[in-house]
């Protein structure tokens, strides 16, 4: 529905979100709304009244006491004046103040004075987002009527990883229009929450993660070097997406990501039958490092040094390759099947045989090689080997790798 001719007042509180409250302005603005901004103290750190203005192409309100804008506009007229009020980034402690009912600046004065239907878009970090204060102030908004868009899952700027991002500035829009076109003004009780569908829901994506460990008796084993960060850091940013995730996971200590199903398992033997299990999948991430042999005779009872301290000989068998086996041709295939190639040296031609070797779609290639500091640690340099071609991607987080492969495989399923 089209929103030109309306009026939207757009309080912009502080957080470092608070840029993206300019792209929400220039959309707004492109579909013909008019728009009113207010900005707080804490704000006004983030972004200028300035850019606010040259964007909105009208007057910047900052201020509760001035006299200027009280001989022009007075502030219960200016919260009575648009067709919604939207907050956005709403701080943890501004949706703390609209909760109290507290009027201690110009944003929670015309909050609490409006009479019009408002949209909070939450933005903090994920432990304030998750605190019961702040989840107990969002109940309380939602029983009073106030709509609620995000906040979106993913990797913040404070190196954190969960819910607590602002939600997208075509998504605000988005629940912008829906509101505007209910001609209802006085809030309807119910916390409501306006998100545009998410591009993976209705989507099952399995992801293996971490070591297998291969016993040699009950107290040794033989296993790859892996925390498990990267596949987990994929199966929570394709839960982000709104997909349905199994996370078959070997033994690892990093924390389950909220939101997936997670399978724990120990062996390669193991982590297969859990992954066919798991079909039918839309997706299959294989980011394990699966131990390529076991002991072929696994004892019993712990093995003891012998008289001389000889070692005993160990008989070992392959394992099971879990991607080829998955990536196999045939109706139980996942439409999208993505392998990882780990490597100390000549990385790429050894991904690019390993993609056609095991009839994989795509190979996130990286390097690691010891001085690359890239196994265990919390930084990945890879290179997607797709049919197309080979892209490189920058050194970044790991979060931040497995972000952008689950939008890559967004798009590919789209
Ligand atoms: O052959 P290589 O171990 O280098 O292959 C790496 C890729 O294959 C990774 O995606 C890994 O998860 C997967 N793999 C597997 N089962 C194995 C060995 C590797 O799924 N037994």
């Amino acid at each position: 529905m089209s929103i030109a001719g309306k009026r939207v007042l757009l309080i912009i509180s502080g957080g470092i979100a608070a840029y993206k409250a300019l792209e929400l302005i220039r959309l707004l603005r492109k579909a013909g709304c008019a728009v009113s901004c207010v900005l707080t103290a804490g704000g006004a750190h983030f972004v200028t009244p300035l850019s606010l203005q040259a964007l909105s192409e009208e007057k910047v309100y900052t201020e509760l006491f001035s006299l200027t804008d009280e001989s022009e506009m007075g502030h219960i007229q200016l919260s009575r004046s648009a067709d919604l009020v939207v907050v956005a980034p709403a701080s943890a402690d501004l949706l703390a103040k609209m909760a109290a009912g507290m009027a201690d600046d110009l944003a929670s004065t015309l909050l609490l004075a409006t009479d019009t239907r408002v949209l909070v878009a939450p933005a903090m970090n994920v432990r304030m987002w998750l605190h019961p204060a702040t989840q107990a102030n969002m109940m309380l908004l939602g029983q009073r009527g106030v709509a609620v868009v995000g906040p979106d899952e993913g990797a913040m700027a404070c190196n954190e990883f969960g819910p607590g991002r602002l939600a997208e500035p075509p998504a605000i829009l988005a629940a912008i229009e829906v509101l505007l076109a209910e001609p209802i003004r006085l809030p309807a009780p119910g916390l409501r929450t306006l998100e545009a569908p998410r591009r993976l829901a209705g989507r099952h994506v399995l992801v293996t993660s971490g070591p297998t460990h291969e016993p040699i008796d009950p107290v040794r084993y033989i296993a790859n070097r892996s925390s498990g960060r990267q596949g987990h850091a994929i199966a929570a940013a394709l839960a982000g997406l709104g997909a349905r995730v199994t996370l078959v996971s070997g033994p690892v200590v990093v924390a389950d990501p909220a939101g997936v199903d997670v399978v724990r398992v120990e062996t390669a033997a193991e982590m297969l039958a859990a992954c066919q299990a798991a079909l039918p999948a839309d997706a299959a991430v294989f980011a394990a490092a699966v131990a390529d042999w076991r002991v072929a005779h696994a004892a019993g009872q712990k093995l003891k040094k012998g008289p001389d301290g000889a070692a005993p000989g160990l008989a070992l068998v392959p394992n099971p390759d879990i991607l080829a086996t998955i990536a196999a041709a045939g109706p139980g295939r996942p439409r999208l099947v993505v392998g990882f190639a780990a490597e100390t040296h000549e990385m790429l031609v050894h991904a690019q045989d390993k993609r056609a070797r095991k009839n994989a779609d795509w190979i996130v290639a990286n390097d690691v090689n010891p001085a690359s500091g890239i196994m265990g640690g919390t930084e990945n340099e890879v290179h997607l080997v797709t049919t197309e071609g080979i892209e490189d991607w920058p050194r970044m987080d790991k979060q931040a790798v497995a972000v952008r492969l689950a939008e890559r495989i967004a798009e590919a399923l789209a």
